[in-house]
């Protein structure tokens, strides 16, 4: 059978690990594509490099439309990132009938629904296994290998860039400024880091696994996102005393009345394997009712790693380009004439348990009013933390660990508390889940 030609936007770091490990494992991989699987052009701004990267071995441009408007490709991959230049490519290489893997999940999760509905007019598939926690096969293993299960909650280490700062703060004891520069200058986090530290990559990638975990269309406007800048060392220690690491966790819940979508700081037990996940490392813990609780572990990033994804995808596509559209797997896991209209839920009404810090008077009846005014809201409290003043000091801190309640009477409490001529300054609320 003839080969099935690939046009590549973007040779940077997975573009050149695409190019190197199909050529390095060619043999392999068309033994169980059933067919060959070649590049035959790669589009750059950085044509010179480009062309020593491929080795003369395939075309070159610097314009991608060239690669999009080829009647030769059958696939392109997209892997500029971002959602202008990149939006208009992949919507042109639907519309001119080629099949598309991308990485981007930034683009998939705010226009994915666009995407998709076009992608499915033109007959054409548009595969994202790399757009998720990198190497780790996680939408392969969503999307058909639990496809029996009614799935409960998804938890994600899913930012490679956040888990190495929490874990260096927590390694040794720096506040997060500290670790961000350390972090950039080792060239982990990009010089404008803002997407991971504020958590909107880890966002976009929950929003995609919520989306084919249950079946409802991309809302990435919905999802709850915050970062982890504002966490203090002193939070991670005062976890760790209680038996917690804090994470930063992209998480979506199946609720009765709907989808919780959120990504925040959260506390974990230490004795989970998910809270062990150290440096710039992913893991994806998945419950499903028939399976349980399901754990997935690996590179999120990096050359090799993504380009393993990308090339799972094309495998898939070549297999699958010749099926009749029908008899391939939906984008989004379910039929797209079967999506749910369940709602993405607001934040007020999310179950979670809660970890509060406040800077008290150390004196009788301050922690009293504290716990009467969670009593009064039907908060309970899990555990307690108080810390020895500091020599001369007559202000303390209080941690209060709580039991599951709504993300609203929290927010109550905390403005009571915060009221209190015994309460200096604000409340730190952070959330925390057994993952049980
Ligand atoms: N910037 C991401 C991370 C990698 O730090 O995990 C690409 O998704």
């Amino acid at each position: 059978m003839k080969p099935i030609k690939v046009g590549l936007l973007g040779i940077g770091t997975v573009g050149s690990g695409t190019f190197n490990v199909l050529k390095r494992n060619q043999l392999e991989i068309t033994r169980r594509a059933g067919r060959s699987i070649e590049i035959a052009m790669v589009a750059d701004l950085n044509v010179e490099r480009a062309r020593e990267l491929t080795n003369g071995e395939c075309e070159v441009v610097n314009d991608a439309n060239l690669v999009v408007s080829n009647p030769d490709i059958d696939i392109v991959i997209e892997l500029i990132g971002g959602y202008g230049i990149a939006k208009d490519l992949v919507m042109k290489a639907i519309a001119n009938g080629k099949h598309v893997v991308t990485a981007n999940k930034a683009l998939l999760a705010t226009h994915g629904n666009e995407i998709f509905k076009a992608a499915e007019e033109k007959g054409v598939m548009v595969a994202f296994e790399a757009a998720v926690a990198g190497g780790i096969p996680i939408i392969k293993a969503l999307r058909e290998g639990l496809t029996a299960n009614r799935i409960q909650w998804i938890a994600g280490i899913i930012n490679g860039t956040t888990n190495f700062i929490l874990s260096e703060m927590r390694d040794k004891g720096l506040d997060f400024a500290a670790v961000l520069k350390q972090a950039q200058e080792l060239g982990y986090a990009e010089a404008d880091p803002t997407f991971d530290i504020e958590g909107v990559d880890a966002a976009h990638k929950a929003t995609i696994m919520a989306s084919i975990a249950y079946g409802i269309p991309m809302q990435f406007d919905k999802a709850h996102v915050e970062g982890i800048t504002k966490l203090q060392a002193s939070d991670i220690r005062y976890a760790e005393e209680l038996g917690y690491r804090i994470k930063l966790l992209g998480i979506s819940k199946r609720t009765e009345d709907g989808i919780e979508l959120r990504v925040h700081p959260t506390l974990i037990p230490e004795k989970r394997l998910i809270a062990n996940v150290e440096g710039a490392m992913n893991a994806v813990l998945v419950h499903g009712d028939a399976v349980g609780a399901t754990l997935y572990y690996g590179k999120g990033a990096g050359s090799e790693p993504t380009a393993s994804a990308v090339i799972a995808d094309l495998v898939d596509i070549t297999r699958l380009a010749t099926a009749d559209p029908e008899h391939r797997v939906p984008y989004l896991a379910f039929q797209s004439n079967s999506l749910s209209d369940l709602p993405v839920l607001p934040m007020a009404e999310i179950v979670t348990s809660y970890y509060l810090r406040m800077h008290v008077a150390d004196k009788p009846g301050v922690l009293a009013d504290v716990t009467r005014i969670l009593a009064d809201l039907t908060i309970s409290i899990d555990a307690m933390l108080q810390k020895e003043p500091a020599e001369g000091e007559t202000q303390t801190d209080i941690i209060i660990l709580t039991h599951q309640t709504k993300e609203k009477n929290i927010v109550a409490a905390i403005e009571k508390i915060e009221k209190l001529d015994s309460v200096f300054g604000a409340v730190t609320k952070l959330r925390l889940e057994e993952l049980s």
